[in-house]
């Protein structure tokens, strides 16, 4: 049996327009983790500031990622739900990880291949540097699962490869201190079910994004029942009806998007979906997705706005959950100077 308690850990950045790919990639699951889990969900306003953001924007899109969180369903009365720059020790935690991981491992990172593009010369140090902060994340809490969309696979596996790294590094240390062999647990992603890569509206080979020039590739979790029913009415399609067997979705990636929308919104699997579809025009199946949305949607996003509209109560949230979340990071942290040979007077 493992000695790690089971634990869940997550982040969203505060990086503006929260959208469909966020919620079924993400929160609602988030959401469904607490039954089972002691969870920990932090807006990560450290990770936003990796590429340029506006500090008067900043804060309000961490508070509208908090009231997301909420009104998607988490409970950060019963779980812990706070703003990542609260906590120090994350920053603290993620030097010590800038020392353990290589840099032949940080230089496989796709994802910052990705965001600097060409102009790597100007990106941020911060932006390379940004696995090892999402690992300091994870790891403080020795988080046992971390649910996530399919784009942070890469991240959680070099996440893993740091803790098996400390853990080996320190492996003396760690017997002498009576920590055994593991301090930091090899934490599984979670990245299952029919919404783990969300496309782009507009475009079946990309990933729906925050950052895509195009409102009509994405549904944002702000847009109103109009804005929604519009986006999915012009969302791009093929010319064929749906098919009448889930593995023919596989050449059609516009159908496929739509279909997995579907099933996460209803919490079944594409196979019923089709089941109920299959072969039936998307004029008559782009209504119903709509209406779907529209009905899962419409409440989140008018508690969003209630929440949005009080932002005393949200930082109040927000102080609450960095104070319990504090304990358990300053408990590591005093065990991790420990570990490494840091004094502490
Ligand atoms: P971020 O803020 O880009 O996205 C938040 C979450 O949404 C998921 N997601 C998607 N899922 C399905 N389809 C999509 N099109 C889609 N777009 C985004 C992401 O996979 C993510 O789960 N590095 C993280 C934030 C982070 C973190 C962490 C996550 C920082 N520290 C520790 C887990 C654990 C990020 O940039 O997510």
């Amino acid at each position: 049996m493992s000695k790690f308690v089971d634990r869940v850990f997550s982040g969203v950045q505060p990086t503006g327009n929260l959208h469909l790919g966020n919620y079924l990639g993400a929160i609602k699951k988030f959401v469904a983790m607490q039954a089972s889990h002691q969870c920990v969900y932090c807006v990560v306003d450290m990770h936003a500031l990796t590429a340029w953001q506006d500090p008067t924007e900043l804060a309000a899109n961490t508070r509208e990622v908090t009231a997301a969180f909420i009104a998607a369903g988490i409970d950060p009365k019963a779980h812990i739900v706070f703003n990542q720059s609260q906590v120090a020790e994350h920053a603290e935690l993620a030097w010590i990880f800038n020392c353990v991981a290589r840099m032949g491992w940080m230089n496989r990172m796709t994802q910052f291949k990705e965001k600097a593009g060409k102009d790597r010369e100007n990106a941020s140090v911060g932006l390379f540097a940004y696995p090892t902060l999402m690992a300091a994340d994870i790891l403080l809490y020795k988080a046992t699962h971390v649910p996530v969309g399919d784009d942070q696979k890469q991240h959680l596996e070099l996440t893993r490869d740091i803790a098996a790294k400390f853990n080996n590094d320190f492996g003396e240390q760690l017997e002498r201190l009576g920590h055994g062999e593991q301090f930091f647990p090899m934490t599984e992603p979670l990245i299952e079910g029919p919404a783990t890569r969300i496309m782009s509206l507009r475009d079946g080979s990309k990933k729906m994004s925050k950052s895509d020039a195009s409102d009509l590739s994405r549904i944002n979790l702000t847009d109103d029942a109009d804005a929604i029913a519009k986006k999915i009415r012009k969302a791009k399609t093929d010319p064929a009806p749906l098919p009448d067997n889930v593995d023919d979705l596989a050449a059609r990636p516009e159908a496929d998007n739509l279909v997995g929308i579907y099933a996460a919104l209803a919490e079944t699997a594409k196979e019923q979906v089709i089941g109920e579809y299959g072969g039936r025009e998307f004029s008559a199946f782009k209504p119903a997705l709509a209406d779907l949305a529209v009905d899962k949607l419409s409440p989140v996003n008018a508690e969003m706005r209630r929440l949005t509209d009080d932002p005393a109560t949200v930082d109040a949230t927000l102080r609450e959950g960095a104070a319990r979340a504090r304990e358990i990071a300053a408990a590591t942290m005093a065990e991790v100077r420990d570990i490494v040979g840091f004094i502490r007077g």
